[in-house]
């Protein structure tokens, strides 16, 4: 990870939010190739969960939305992690990763690694008995701390005026049920995306961008009638699953697990997590739930407004269930960074690729003149103009041609194109495959094409996982 986390400050990936100020933890920014990685992240998602369908359309709703959304989503009551602060240095834990008994949002007492109601008593005696892991402290009973950003809207700092940034994106799907509903002609089975920031006040953020306080969500909420929603889970749980191999990360480091029942969030009947092996372990990388109708009740009481749908054709009314799978787009472009990276050797040198899927890799092309002068470096510009029209491209005339290959080898770049002596006479170049090495010569008039095919028939070497 620490090389990961290192090539992605020198190449501009992702930079240390406020980082002239001694930084922000576990704040990041994107730089110029992250941002672009990250935007092929969103819309290769986009691509195979709104436009390539008939039956899912698009939302972009309010980072701030009314406070009774929380309240009715549950998250004011049961979005919050218990917490117990060492008396003597001070740390803060997460009790259930301490092994400390704690109440539940309900109130019950808690077993840490079971998840199974105690006795107060039991709990108390457990309490008493566990001592700082740091510093052998003595313990505070354990607290909820509710992870949704606070702030207040317009200038009057009071509780009338509260309101949250959102810890998920999901809510704004179902206020806005009825409004798709009615607005776009579709029926359930359908669905609606939205892509955006969501906020949570994490505990214990971490491992690069893999956990922050500010990310990025990708999530549908797919609405179907109930007796159909086992149907839609199954075919969700693998699609999603698919699309992450689809778009290049080996399969050999990918699975999906089922959350055991009393895994699950207070709002879901069943789940299962796309997890990717990482560095430092299996970590999730998406869930796909059943949230059953319990959101769209949920509104329905706490708004007043009929959230139900009549089916024209059974002529029932019903309350649809919801099948919904909600990536992390930080997530997933980290996983493509980690998934995409190698170290060989190559005479001697040691070479660092990013073996991204070319829809995925922030630069597609990238053209060189051999020499700066007779005449290459305009033909070179010539022919990105004409590669940039299909394609992200860039231009590289300084250093030699094997340092610049190394240079776009280090940031994922599929293709290199050169202009030399031989382009001058009979109009070809090279063109060079990042992951075979292998140098065709292409006329000038089917570059396009010939980068195109080579974008389709592209493919992953697995090689078994390998050490992640
Ligand atoms: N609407 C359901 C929901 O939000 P979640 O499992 O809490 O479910 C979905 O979040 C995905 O969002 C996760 O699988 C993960 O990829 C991403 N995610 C959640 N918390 C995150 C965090 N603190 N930092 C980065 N990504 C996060």
């Amino acid at each position: 990870m620490d090389k990961i986390v290192s090539l992605c400050k020198r190449r501009g990936f992702v930079f240390q939010a406020s980082e002239i100020y001694g930084g922000l933890n576990s704040c990041w920014d994107y730089g110029p190739l992250g941002v672009e990685l990250k935007r092929n992240v969103k819309d290769a998602w986009w691509r195979a969960m709104v436009r390539d369908r008939d039956d899912v359309v698009g939302l972009d709703s309010a980072i701030l939305q009314h406070p009774k959304v929380w309240e009715a989503s549950g998250h004011v009551a049961n979005f919050s992690d218990p917490l117990v602060d060492c008396t003597k240095c001070k740390k803060r834990f997460r009790a259930d990763h301490i092994g400390v008994p704690y109440q539940n949002a309900a109130g019950v007492w808690t077993h840490p690694e079971t998840a199974k109601p105690l006795e107060e008593s039991e709990a108390r005696a457990m309490l008493a008995a566990k001592r700082c892991p740091e510093c052998g402290g003595e313990l505070t009973p354990p607290r909820r701390f509710n992870l949704m950003f606070q702030t207040f809207l317009g200038p009057v700092v009071e509780d009338a005026a509260r309101v949250y940034l959102r810890p998920e994106t999901a809510q704004g799907i179902f206020t806005n049920f009825v409004n798709v509903l009615n607005s776009s002609r579709k029926k359930p089975p359908f669905g609606i995306a939205q892509i955006g920031k969501s906020f949570r006040n994490e505990i214990t953020p971490g491992n690069f961008v893999f956990r922050t306080r500010e990310f990025e969500q990708g999530e549908m909420e797919f609405f179907c009638p109930p007796a159909d929603a086992d149907k839609w889970f199954a075919y969700w749980r693998e699609e999603r699953f698919g699309w992450y191999g689809k778009h290049g990360v080996r399969p050999s480091r990918l699975r999906l697990r089922d959350h055991a029942k009393d895994e699950l969030a207070h709002y879901s009947t069943a789940c299962s997590d796309v997890e990717y092996r990482y560095p430092f372990g299996w970590g999730e990388l998406e869930g796909i739930a059943n949230r059953t109708d319990f959101d769209l009740k949920q509104h329905a009481t706490f708004s007043k407004k009929d959230l139900s749908y009549f089916d024209e054709e059974t002529k029932s009314r019903y309350v649809p269930y919801v099948i919904e799978p909600a990536a992390g787009i930080d997530r997933a472009a980290m996983t493509f960074l980690v998934d995409a990276y190698e170290e060989t050797v190559v005479k001697d040198e040691e070479r660092v690729v990013l073996h991204f899927h070319p829809k995925i890799a922030p630069i597609t092309v990238a053209v060189f003149p051999l020499v700066k002068k007779e005449g290459m470096p305009e033909k070179a510009k010539e022919i990105e103009q004409e590669l940039r029209r299909s394609f992200a491209t860039a231009i590289e005339a300084n250093q030699s041609i094997g340092k610049r290959y190394a240079r776009q080898d280090e940031v994922g770049t599929p293709y290199c194109v050169t202009v030399d002596g031989q382009s001058m006479q009979d109009d070809t170049v090279t063109l060079r495959d990042r992951d075979t090495l292998a140098q065709d010569r292409v006329k000038v008039s089917d570059l396009s094409s010939a980068i195109a095919s080579k974008i389709r028939e592209w493919k992953r070497v697995d090689d078994g996982g390998g050490a992640a």
